[in-house]
C-alpha cells in the first residue's frame, strides 16, 4: 500500500495516561514505521478529548476550570508518547479552534442534508459513557460498563438519523472483510446491526445542562454531544475538507480501539461519514483489554499501571517489545511484572541477546571482528535462509493485518533457528580444524541474518535495533529499508567492516525485590571462621584472570551429587563448560541467566570424567552459599580487577 494513516482514539482528559492508553498508542507507532519500510508514505494521529461532562466533574473535583484541567492532562498525555519511544505525526485537541470550526462544518452539512431532525427524548442517561441507553441495553436496570443506575431524562434534543444508514452499513460491512476486525468484532456488530431497527443518535445537549461542548451552528441553545464531536477528529486533523493532507491520507484510513468503544466507531462513524457524503475510513481494528488481577484496570480497583514506571525498571523498548508480543491483538491479556519479567528474559535475553552476543564475539575471535568473505554455501545455510524467508514472511503478513504478536511469534522461529544452526554448525570446530572456508560461509550467514532481523524489529524496538545495527557496523536509515526486499535480498553486509566486540542489549531482568522483612535476630550472623592465608605476591595475584560470565545451563553431574555441571557465557565464542561444587544450594534450574564471577585461566582439568575450564566463585555462610556477583548486570566477559 502505497499510503498508510493510523490512528488512536482521542484519549479522554480525566484521567491520567495509562497502560491501556500505552498499549494502542504503540501498536499505532509500531504499524506506522512498519509501514514506512513497507514503502508506504505514513501519517500517525492521536490526541485528546476535551468536552463533556465527564471532564467537567473531574476539572470540579480537582478544583480547575474545565480548561486549565484539560490543559493540564492533556499535556500529560503529550509529553508521555516520546518517552515511550512514541513518533506520532500530530497531536490533536477538541478544544483547538480548527476543530471546533470543522465539527460545526459537519453539523451544518448534515442538518442541511436533512439527516438532523429536532424532537423530544427520554431516556435512561449513564454519566460514565455520556450517552443515552435504551431499556433493551441495561442489564438488571444498570448500566452494562458501569454497573450504575442511569438517570431518566427527558427533553428536547437533535437527532441524528442514523436509522436510514442501517441497511448501508449492513452491506458494507459484508462486502468489505477487513472493514472491522479481528472477525469476532465484525461479527459483533453484525449481528447488532441484524438483530433489530437502529435508533437514531441524540446529538445534542441542551446548554441548561452542559456548557462544556461545541455549540450546534443551528441552534446556540445546545452544544454538541461528546461522540459527534470526538469522532470527527479524524477529519479535523487532516484539514477536512479542502487539505492537501485530508486528500492524501483519508482513503487510506485505520482506526485503533479497544473493544470499549467498538459500536460508536463501527456504527455511529460510518454513518456519521456517509451522511455527510463521505467515504468510510479504510479499517476498523479493535483489541481487547489489558488486565490487571484479573480485571480492567481502574482507578477505583487500585490496579492502574503506569507505563513510566515500567520504563524507568526495564527500559523503553523491552516494555514495548512486551506489550505487542504478550497480547494477541483481539483478545485480553493479564498484566504482571512476573509474566514481563518471564517473557523479557526468555524472548530477548536468552533468545536474541545471546545470538547475537556469541555472534560478535565469535567473529571478534574468528576474524578479529572483520565480517568474512563468504564462500560457498552448504545445505544448511540454504535451509536456515529458507526457514528465515518463511519467518519474515510471517512477519510481514500478521503486521500487515495489525497482528503484532503473531507476526513477532513469527521472527522468532528464526531466532531459534539461528541459535540452532549456531550449535550445529559448531563454528569453535570449524575453527580448530583451521576450515577457513566453511567458517566464513557460517559467520556471514550468522551476521547477515542478525541484520535483517534487526531491521525487522525497528518498528517494534526502535533504539536498539538501531544499536543491533550499528554493531554490526551499519547506519540503520529508514528511507532506504524496504521490507519486502528483505526476504530474498543477500549480501548487504559488507565484509571487511567491523563489527563491536560485545552486545549486552538485552540484558536479564529481575523482579524488583520485596521490602525486606527485618530478621528477628537483628544482625546478620558471623561468618564462619576462615583462616587467614599466607601472603602473596603482586605478580601472582595479577596472573588469575577473573571474569564476569553469565550461566546458560546447568545440569547434575552425572556421578556426584554435590556437583554441578555449568555452562557459561564469558563472551567468548564458545560456552565455557565448568564442574562447580555449588549442587547443595543451587537447584540446577535456578541458575541459567544469573551472573557469575569465573577465574577463567585456571587450568583445565577433568573432575569426575567431566572437563572443567574455569571455576566459578562463591561465598559461604553460616546461612548457606552466595554466588560472587556484581550488584548490576554487566556485559559477559567483563574483567575484573
Ligand atoms: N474519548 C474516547 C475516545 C474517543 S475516539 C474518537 C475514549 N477515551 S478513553 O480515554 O476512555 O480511551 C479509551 C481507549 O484507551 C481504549 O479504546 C483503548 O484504546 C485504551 N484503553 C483504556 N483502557 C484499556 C485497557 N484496560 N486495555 C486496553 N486498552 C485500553 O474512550
Amino acid at each position: 500500500m502505497e499510503r498508510f494513516f493510523v490512528s488512536t482514539p482521542i484519549y479522554y482528559v480525566n484521567a491520567k495516561p495509562h497502560l491501556g492508553h500505552a498499549y494502542t498508542t504503540v501498536v499505532a507507532d509500531t504499524l506506522t514505521r512498519f509501514n514506512l519500510l513497507m514503502g508506504a508514505q505514513t501519517y500517525f494521529l492521536t490526541g485528546t478529548d476535551e468536552h463533556g461532562d465527564k471532564i467537567v466533574k473531574a476539572a470540579a473535583a480537582s478544583g480547575q476550570s474545565p480548561k486549565e484541567y484539560a490543559d493540564h492532562i492533556s499535556s500529560l498525555f503529550r509529553d508521555l508518547w516520546p518517552k515511550l519511544g512514541i513518533a506520532n505525526d500530530q497531536f490533536i485537541r477538541t478544544t483547538d479552534p480548527k476543530h471546533v470550526k470543522v465539527v460545526q462544518e459537519v453539523l451544518q452539512k448534515v442538518y442541511d442534508a436533512g439527516d438532523i431532525y429536532f424532537g423530544e427524548y427520554g431516556g435512561h442517561y449513564c454519566f460514565g459513557c455520556e450517552r443515552f441507553y435504551t431499556e433493551k441495553e441495561l442489564v438488571d436496570g444498570l448500566c452494562p460498563d458501569h454497573q450504575t443506575k442511569p438517570e431518566y431524562i427527558a427533553e428536547k434534543n437533535y437527532f441524528f438519523r442514523m436509522s436510514k444508514y442501517q441497511g448501508w452499513l449492513i452491506d458494507h460491512i459484508k462486502a468489505n472483510p477487513d472493514f472491522i476486525r479481528p472477525r469476532q468484532y465484525r461479527n459483533e456488530v453484525l449481528s447488532l446491526l441484524e438483530s433489530g431497527a437502529l435508533e437514531d443518535l441524540c446529538i445534542s445537549r441542551p446548554k441548561s445542562r452542559l456548557t462544556w461542548g461545541i455549540d450546534l451552528p443551528f441552534d446556540s441553545n445546545y452544544v454538541c454531544y461528546v461522540w459527534f464531536d470526538a469522532l470527527i477528529n479524524y477529519l479535523s486533523a487532516l484539514g477536512w475538507p479542502r487539505g492537501e493532507k485530508f486528500k492524501k491520507f483519508w482513503p487510506f484510513a485505520n482506526h485503533i480501539v479497544a473493544k470499549d468503544i467498538l459500536k460508536p466507531h463501527a456504527i455511529f462513524w460510518p454513518t456519521m461519514l456517509k451522511a455527510a457524503g463521505l467515504t468510510p475510513y479504510l479499517s476498523l481494528n479493535v483489541h481487547g483489554y489489558w488486565l490487571v488481577r484479573e480485571a480492567k484496570m481502574s482507578k477505583s480497583l487500585g490496579n492502574v499501571i503506569e507505563p513510566l514506571k515500567m520504563v524507568d525498571a526495564y527500559g523503553v523498548d523491552a516494555f514495548r517489545y512486551f506489550l505487542l508480543r504478550e497480547m494477541v491483538f483481539g483478545s485480553d491479556a493479564a498484566f504482571s511484572e512476573e509474566a514481563l519479567v518471564g517473557r523479557l528474559n526468555a524472548d530477548l535475553a536468552n533468545d536474541l541477546g545471546n545470538l547475537f552476543n556469541r555472534s560478535l564475539a565469535m567473529c571478534h575471535k574468528y576474524f578479529g571482528g572483520k565480517i568474512p568473505i563468504p564462500q560457498e554455501e552448504g545445505p544448511e545455510d540454504a535451509e536456515i535462509k529458507r526457514l528465515g524467508r518463511e519467518a519474515m514472511e510471517k512477519f510481514q503478513r500478521h503486521f500487515e493485518e495489525f497482528q503484532c504478536s503473531r507476526g513477532l511469534e513469527g521472527l522468532w522461529e528464526m531466532v531459534r533457528g539461528l541459535n540452532k544452526y549456531i550449535d550445529s554448525t559448531a563454528p569453535w570446530t570449524l575453527f580448530k580444524n583451521k576450515n577457513t572456508a566453511r567458517l566464513s560461509t557460517v559467520m556471514y550467514v550468522l551476521l547477515e541474518n542478525m541484520r535483517k532481523i534487526a531491521v525487522h524489529l525497528w518498528p517494534v524496538m526502535p533504539a536498539s535495533a538501531e544499536r543491533m545495527l550499528a554493531q554490526l557496523g551499519m547506519t540503520f536509515d529508514k528511507e532506504k529499508v524496504y521490507l519486502p526486499k528483505e526476504l530474498d535480498a543477500w549480501g548487504i553486509l559488507d565484509s571487511g567492516s567491523q563489527v563491536a566486540e560485545s552486545s549486552n542489549l538485552f540484558p536479564r531482568v529481575e523482579l524488583p525485590e520485596p521490602a525486606p522483612t527485618p530478621k528477628p535476630e537483628g544482625a546478620p550472623k558471623p561468618a564462619p571462621k576462615a583462616e587467614p592465608l599466607a601472603e602473596a605476591e603482586f605478580e601472582d595475584f595479577q596472573k588469575l584472570d577473573i571474569r564476569v560470565g553469565t550461566v546458560l545451563e546447568a545440569l547434575r553431574h552425572p556421578d556426584a551429587d554435590k556437583l554441578l555441571v555449568v555452562r557459561v557465557d564469558l563472551g567468548e565464542a564458545e560456552p565455557r563448560q565448568i564442574v562447580s561444587g555449588i549442587a547443595e544450594f543451587f537447584k540446577p534450574e535456578e541458575l541459567p541467566g544469573r551472573q557469575v564471577v569465573v577465574v577463567a585461566n585456571l587450568k583445565p582439568r577433568k573432575i569426575r570424567k567431566q572437563l572443567s575450564q574455569g571455576m566459578i566463585l562463591t561465598v559461604k555462610t553460616e546461612a548457606g552459599m552466595e554466588l560472587l556477583a556484581t550488584p548490576g548486570q554487566v556485559p559477559g566477559g567483563s574483567r575484573v580487577s
